[in-house]
């Protein structure tokens, strides 16, 4: 046999896609001269053209035993172990593909996706940032990186900063109380903003950041705003953070904002409960001081459109809503809640006081003020920072942007109020999450 004959043959018939014949050649000549790894490499691709996959990846092993450096190998093994299911090995080999062949930017590409499957979130924005940086029109890569972006990142982050109310009062509060040569201790630091302020109030500031490349980012935002000698960022629960490390004695100042929209589920009461036992001086300014969950009767016709069906078309859905969760949350911007009542507070904690307990049950009442057509209980939050500094969210006022998004709790179906009639409900908490339900 004429190998070089042979071989041009397998290729000629490879470029027309004659994958059958391809491999029949690739085959002889391998027998003949085992191990040439150009042989085996196309004799990988064309079975990989045929989905062949346990035989392709046998034949790319053989190609990487023959030349561990060979251009795509590793890449190729990666895809096979893929196709056959064995992600964890997938990734060593787009790993190692990654190690031989730094400047490939698909080759990165695969190995974001493979570490996204496992839900390796930030290792695998790295490497499709990175193939961005050497392919920046890699759309498939553009998409992967928005998508991790987006999990990564909880969008309420930036309506949250752009806020002005909620920052508004961060900063009275501060300018009212933290002094000049205060050890601040901020929980959470996120962009950084709420830990400017009180270093711009003359503080030292160490704030904490859960997340590594919010940290990361926070302290770039940080320099660019000239204060880093006064503020320095931990990646770090504040849970784990120790007195006498970067923190050198006990703050004088708890700052945080880890307030979710339902207040409890960021986890507030137990870190500020644990920051109070082991990181702050006894009477520490604790900002905010207070807060709580408050809620309201509400109605609204594009409230309610959000929430039940009924007459449509010609036809009655209404069947449907027992489908619907008791519980969702909406921009207020998009649903347009009319109050229907005065507010009520069914949760208030003083983070300044004896310790929050883990759970609490209650029920209330509140009566209609107005006749409506009530929809469900809307419920949001308020801060109080002490010094007359408060805050609410509001769903019933406008406001230009939030992170919070206010709840609205279901009744099994609209009620037709009065003005006076009384409506009773629960309201749960077991210090991570709230629960408010229409009694019966
Ligand atoms: C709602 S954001 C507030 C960010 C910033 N302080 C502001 O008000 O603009 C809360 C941030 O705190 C972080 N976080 C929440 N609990 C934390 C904790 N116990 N320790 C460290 N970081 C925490 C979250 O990852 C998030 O980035």
């Amino acid at each position: 046999m004429d190998l070089n004959r042979t071989f041009a043959q397998a290729v000629t018939h490879q470029n027309e896609g004659r994958w059958a014949e391809a491999e029949a050649l690739y085959r002889r000549i391998d027998k003949a001269r085992p191990g040439m790894a150009a042989v085996t490499w196309n004799l990988g691709v064309v079975l990989k053209a045929q989905e062949k996959w346990e035989p392709a990846l046998a034949t790319f092993e053989r190609t990487a035993k023959a030349d561990p450096s060979f251009r795509g190998v590793n890449f190729n093994i990666g895809l096979c172990l893929q196709k056959l299911g064995r992600m964890a090995d997938a990734t060593t080999a787009f790993e190692k593909s990654v190690e031989v062949e730094p400047d490939d930017a698909v080759g990165r590409f695969n190995l974001a996706s493979a570490y996204r499957d496992q839900n390796k979130v930030e290792v695998a924005l790295e490497q499709v940032t990175s193939a961005l940086a050497l392919k920046p029109d890699f759309v498939e890569a553009q998409l992967l990186q928005s998508k991790l972006r987006t999990q990564m990142l909880p969008l309420w982050h930036v309506p949250m900063v752009n806020d002005a109310p909620r920052n508004d009062a961060y900063e009275a509060a501060i300018k009212a109380q933290v002094r000049p040569g205060d050890l601040v201790l901020e929980i959470g630091t996120g962009s950084g903003l709420l830990a400017m302020m009180a270093a711009q109030a003359g503080a030292q500031v160490v704030t904490c950041e859960a997340v590594p490349w919010i940290a990361e980012t926070a302290r770039a935002v940080i320099a660019a705003n000239g204060l880093s000698d006064r503020i320095t960022v931990v990646n770090t629960l504040s849970t784990a953070l120790q007195v006498g490390d970067v923190l050198p004695r006990r703050a004088d100042v708890l700052l945080s904002e880890i307030v979710a929209s339902d207040f409890l589920s960021e986890r507030i009461i137990p870190a500020v409960a644990d920051a109070r036992a082991r990181l702050l001086v006894p009477d520490a300014r604790i900002l905010p001081a207070r807060g709580g969950v408050r809620c309201a009767l509400a109605g609204g016709d594009v409230l309610e459109k959000h929430l039940f069906t009924g007459p449509t078309s010609g036809f009655d859905l209404s069947a449907f809503n027992h489908l619907y969760p008791r519980s969702v949350r909406y921009d207020a911007r998009l649903v347009q809640p009319v109050a229907l009542s005065a507010p009520v507070d069914p949760f208030s904690f003083d983070f300044t006081g004896e310790p929050i307990p883990g759970s609490e049950h209650v029920r209330f009442t509140l009566p209609a003020g107005t006749d409506g057509r009530c929809v469900a209980l809307a419920q949001w939050v308020w801060l109080d920072f002490g010094g007359g500094v408060t805050f609410e969210n509001s769903p019933f006022i406008d406001s230009p942007a939030s992170g919070w998004q206010p709840g609205f709790y279901l009744p099994d179906r609209p009620l037709t109020v009065t003005r006076g009639q009384v409506l009773a409900f629960d309201a749960l908490h077991d210090g991570y999450n709230v629960w408010l339900s229409f009694r019966p």
